[in-house]
């Protein structure tokens, strides 16, 4: 079964993907993406920076005949392939802290008329964001052709998100988390550990079940198959509310990965 939320394009995605980041070698991408493959992953997250793109979609060409789909099935990337269902804008700015906020912004608009344009000829399915602030929400919404499809940030107990979840609920974008388990630091906290004994489950099969019962979208990443599978074992159960109210309660505004409210 295929769990999906709907994105404001009328298409259906996936509320489970694989992330890919350190994913490099093209054997252990080929090992992951047929191990998520076979445990009904239908979505995989790439990014330039990661450089396993086309390792990805030589994995997927090889590998895609191997599984049925049906027609409406939904793939992250084609790499290689002719189109991309979704494409996000990785990072809002520049890291380069001489590049003054104006020219950031001009970047921005310049980077998601681009991405509009893609869109029109039919190359990008969807388009994004992805580590954009609410201020960088506004801005986008404010000028843009095409709204985003779909917003990708860091989310975890620890940092809910209130506000960038209700702008995203305003404007009908769909909320995707990375890094669900804190980089694997949040696998060990006593409240997660507490919640995994109470459902009989893991403590990152509790992590991501706490963001895609909210309705998020989550892209675990592991290299390892049978991480990769007990990952995906997270619509068969449910985590009570007063344990999804106590992971909430985890919120302390802490980032593991970085923080893109320095961009302006
Ligand atoms: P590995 O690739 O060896 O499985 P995040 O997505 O929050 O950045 O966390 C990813 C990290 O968590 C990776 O280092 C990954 O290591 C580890 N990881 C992924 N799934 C699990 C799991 N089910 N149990 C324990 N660690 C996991």
């Amino acid at each position: 079964t295929c769990h999906t939320v709907l994105l404001n394009t009328g298409v259906h995605m996936p509320l489970l993907g694989l992330g890919t980041d350190k994913l490099v070698s093209p054997d252990i991408v080929h090992q992951a993406v047929d191990a998520a493959l076979a445990a009904g992953y239908r979505a995989f997250d790439s990014a330039t920076v990661y450089q396993n793109e086309s390792a990805l979609g030589q994995a997927l060409k090889k590998l895609l005949p191997k599984y049925w789909f049906d027609s409406r099935g939904y793939f992250h990337n084609q790499l290689d392939v002719g189109y991309i269902d979704l494409y996000l804008i990785h990072w809002p700015g520049t890291q380069n802290r001489s590049v003054s906020d104006q020219r950031n912004s001009g970047n921005r608009a310049q980077s998601w008329a681009a991405l509009e344009e893609l869109h029109a000829q039919g190359t990008l399915k969807a388009i994004g964001v992805s580590n954009y602030t609410p201020a960088h929400m506004r801005e986008l919404m404010q000028s843009c052709k095409v709204p985003p499809a779909l917003l990708q940030v860091e989310f975890h107990p620890q940092l809910c998100q209130d506000e960038l979840r209700s702008v995203c609920k305003e404007y009908g974008v769909c909320f995707q988390a990375y890094s669900s388990l804190g980089r694997g630091e949040l696998l060990h906290g006593p409240v997660v550990l507490e919640v995994a004994k109470n459902c009989g489950r893991s403590p990152a099969q509790v992590l991501l079940r706490w963001a895609v019962q909210q309705g998020v979208a989550v892209l675990p990443k592991s290299s390892n198959p049978d991480r990769i599978r007990e990952n995906a074992e997270i619509f068969d159960f449910s985590i009570s509310d007063s344990d999804m109210d106590r992971l909430s309660a985890l919120e302390c505004s802490h980032r593991y990965c970085w923080d893109p409210s320095q961009v302006v």
